[in-house]
């Protein structure tokens, strides 16, 4: 696992445009689940609830992904050692764009720059309007369901509210796809953590960067189907792995003692 650490290192040192893709693995030791982990999110609720096609056509469904929602928005969650450790890649100048796949803000709270992060599967900061597009805070509707409205309409044009996030089965944000497709067109390194690559379009991105000629690097605590495209594959867990991954930056930027 040094050995590993020391080349990444390396190449992090080596790299002017490194492009980091985050996944669910990446906010686990904040406290927040990831989808296919034993015990994951997909254990506890229904994928099918979270299409669109199931959200518009059952009020029972909305309810239960309201629920989901407030789940992940009461408890505060912070980020950790490995998402301070890419708000670190950009304030020494490394990092071009972090890609994630996650909706729980973390990257922004860590410190990573608006114009440096690509929110691929949306947001769970806003809530949507189904039909006007109308935007508004999440806490916002969280408040008027607690206030009793279970299944809260726009009051601009009384279509269906929901999370600004990216439900199976609806369309991916345009300006974000194209941003993280051009990101990794572009990298001349390619760092994927904490995901299991299995859900595309997102997960078309480190092949994307494979295929320009980027060197690819996969950090994921177990397995996944990419690893044979990698340069390099680190099974641990990220945030140990990405600080000591950036003491070796810091102490090999230093120079020679
Ligand atoms: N450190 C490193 N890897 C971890 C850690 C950790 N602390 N915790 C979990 N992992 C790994 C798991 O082993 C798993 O392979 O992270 C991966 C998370 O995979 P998923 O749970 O599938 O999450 P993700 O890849 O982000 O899913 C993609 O699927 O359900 C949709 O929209 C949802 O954005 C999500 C998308």
């Amino acid at each position: 696992m040094d050995e590993l650490i020391g080349k990444v290192a390396g190449m992090i040192r080596e790299s002017q445009r490194v492009v980091v893709f985050t996944g669910a693995g990446v906010s686990t030791e904040s406290g927040i689940s990831d989808f296919r982990s034993p015990g994951g999110i997909w254990s506890r609720y229904d994928p099918e609830d979270f299409t669109i096609q199931r959200f518009v056509a059952d009020r029972e469904a909305r309810k239960r992904n309201w629920r989901l929602r407030r789940e992940l928005v009461t408890a505060n969650y912070q980020p950790n050692a490995a998402h301070r450790a890419i708000a670190e890649l950009e304030r020494i100048g490394k990092l071009s764009c972090v890609i994630t796949q996650n909706i729980d803000g973390l990257h922004h709270t860590a410190g990573n720059t608006e114009a440096a992060i690509v929110e691929l599967h949306g947001t769970m900061k806003d809530a949507k309007c189904l039909s006007c597009d109308d935007r508004l805070s999440l806490i916002q509707v969280l408040g008027r369901i607690d206030q009793g409205e279970e299944d809260p309409h726009c009051r601009k044009c009384g279509g269906l509210l929901k999370a600004a996030t990216v439900s199976f089965g609806e369309a991916m944000p345009e300006r974000e796809m194209r941003r993280a497709e051009e990101c990794s067109r572009e990298c001349d390194l390619f760092i994927v953590i904490g995901s299991s690559l299995v859900v595309f379009p997102a997960a078309s991105m480190p092949l994307i960067a494979k295929r320009a000629g980027a060197t690819l690097v996969i950090i994921n605590s177990t397995p996944t189907d990419m690893d044979s495209a990698a340069d390099v594959v680190i099974h641990g867990m990220a945030g140990s792995v990405m600080e000591a991954i950036m003491e070796q930056v810091r102490g090999q930027r230093s120079g020679p003692a």
